[in-house]
């Protein structure tokens, strides 16, 4: 190994410092161009596998439990993380290195519109309306093409409580895919549910929460569908404020 390719190696390691340091405008629009020039809204980035996506889920409140209906609304901001390699500038950061008087080497991530991207079509499957978004659609794109989308959502879902009073509460599932890929056009995983954000709400209990990823077949087509499944195991709280 030459000590340019040793020089260039540290330097990839080390722009994460670099990077906020000094980019600018110019440096950043060429490292945007450099990404998104190969890369189109409308094809999924695939190379000779599926594209992975991992999930996870902030869960902020739970809104709303309505027994009658049997419906549940939630805030979460849900967490999807992909690779699209052909948005990594890496390369151009090396060819472009020193060429120029602004050079994408100096930035380690943008951010874009996810609408400019191709994302994969997560949805969920058991919602009773439209998530509402309550956040700007931005994603966050990394030098090595990794992409970062958390809409924040407000998410009613159908739910079976007829538990929902008994001391082993009711289960409640938020379920996730891909709306028209198969596991070997998207993979899923998850990476759990986090109750960092989560405000305490006196009406509720929320006893425990489980996830994972289950492997469905349908009759209609070939092929096996990954779903990630989030759940919330929920229980009318009897020591609220309002039953005394
Ligand atoms: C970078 O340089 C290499 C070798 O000269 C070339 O093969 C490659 O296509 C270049 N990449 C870009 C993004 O210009
Ligand atoms: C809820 O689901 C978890 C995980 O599948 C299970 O272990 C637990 O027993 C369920 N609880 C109820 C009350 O159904």
């Amino acid at each position: 190994m030459d000590r340019w390719l040793i020089a260039a190696v540290f330097c990839i390691l080390d722009f994460g410092n670099i990077a906020s340091a000094i980019e600018s405008k110019e440096d950043i629009w060429q490292a945007m161009r450099g990404a998104i020039s190969n890369s189109d809204p409308d094809i999924a980035p695939l190379h000779g596998g599926p594209v992975e996506v991992t999930l996870s889920m902030d869960l902020s409140k739970i809104r709303e439990v309505d027994t009658v209906r049997g419906e549940v609304e939630i805030i979460a901001m849900v967490h999807i993380l992909w690779k699209d390699h052909d948005l990594s500038w890496l390369s151009t950061m090396m060819n472009e290195s020193g060429s120029s008087q602004h050079s994408p080497d100096r930035v380690d991530s943008f951010r874009i519109a996810v609408k400019r991207l191709w994302s994969p079509d997560i949805v969920a499957y058991n919602p009773v309306m439209d998530p509402e978004l309550l956040s700007p659609p931005i994603a966050l794109v990394s030098v090595d093409g990794t992409v970062l989308y958390v809409p924040n959502l407000r998410i009613r879902f159908r739910c079976n409580l007829e538990d929902f009073e008994k001391p082993q509460g009711a289960n409640c599932t938020l379920i996730y895919g891909s709306w028209t890929h198969d596991g070997n056009k998207i993979s899923l995983k998850e990476n759990g549910i986090s109750l960092y954000d989560y405000e305490v709400d006196p009406r509720f209990d929320l006893l425990g929460t489980y996830t994972e990823v289950e492997v469905k077949h349908y009759a209609c087509c070939p092929g096996a569908y990954p779903l990630a499944k989030f759940t919330f195991n929920i229980k009318k709280n009897s020591r609220s404020i309002f039953s005394w």
